[in-house]
């Protein structure tokens, strides 16, 4: 398993966050308030996960394969500048759903903005990294990159979706599930 497999599985988990997420931002626009607590904890799973290890993973990946073609460079450094982006996003996000469960009060149409944003931000992103940058990447890497990168990037593991869940996350991954199956 490449490291491009583990991103990717970060993704997949990733992505069913962000169409929970999407459907509390519906709900909330549609004047039915959401369970604050649990997007709240979304938020903050991939403010901590995906700020704090994924895109910083990645980041090193993406120095690794600079300078191979001018082409693979131009789609490097705008992922890489993205990761920023995500993060302010998060950043503020946090910060206002922090307000709402702090009771402050927040005007709900710039929640709303924060949200749709936040998911739309998201998705661009994982659909870059998966539609462009990561086949050009294992188009560019040999069999000898992927052993120096396995050294370089040790894996992780995930505190919500892996074995190990931390225990922090144990009652947002049972909810995601109630949330997950009532849905279906
Ligand atoms: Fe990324
Ligand atoms: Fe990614």
């Amino acid at each position: 398993m490449t490291i491009l497999t583990e991103l990717h599985k970060d993704h997949v988990n990733l992505n069913k966050l962000l169409v929970v997420l999407r459907r509390k931002v519906d709900k909330l626009k549609a004047g039915d308030p959401p369970n604050f607590n649990l997007m709240g904890a979304v938020i903050h799973y991939i403010a901590h996960y995906a700020d704090g290890y994924h895109h910083p993973r990645e980041d090193k990946l993406y120095d690794y394969f600079r300078g191979r073609s001018s082409v693979l460079d131009t789609h490097l450094t705008d992922c890489a500048a993205e990761h920023g982006k995500l993060k302010l996003s998060s950043t503020q996000l946090s910060e206002a759903i922090d307000g709402v469960l702090h009771d402050a009060v927040i005007p709900m149409g710039e929640l709303v903005d924060l949200l749709d944003q936040f998911v739309r931000l998201q998705l661009d992103h994982l659909d870059s990294e998966e539609g462009v940058l990561f086949p050009l990447i294992d188009d560019a890497a040999s069999e000898e990159d992927w052993v120096k990168l396995d050294a370089l990037l040790v894996e992780q593991t995930d505190p919500l979706f892996g074995e190990h869940k931390a225990a922090e996350y144990i009652d947002l991954y049972r909810d995601l599930i109630a949330d997950i199956n009532a849905t279906q």
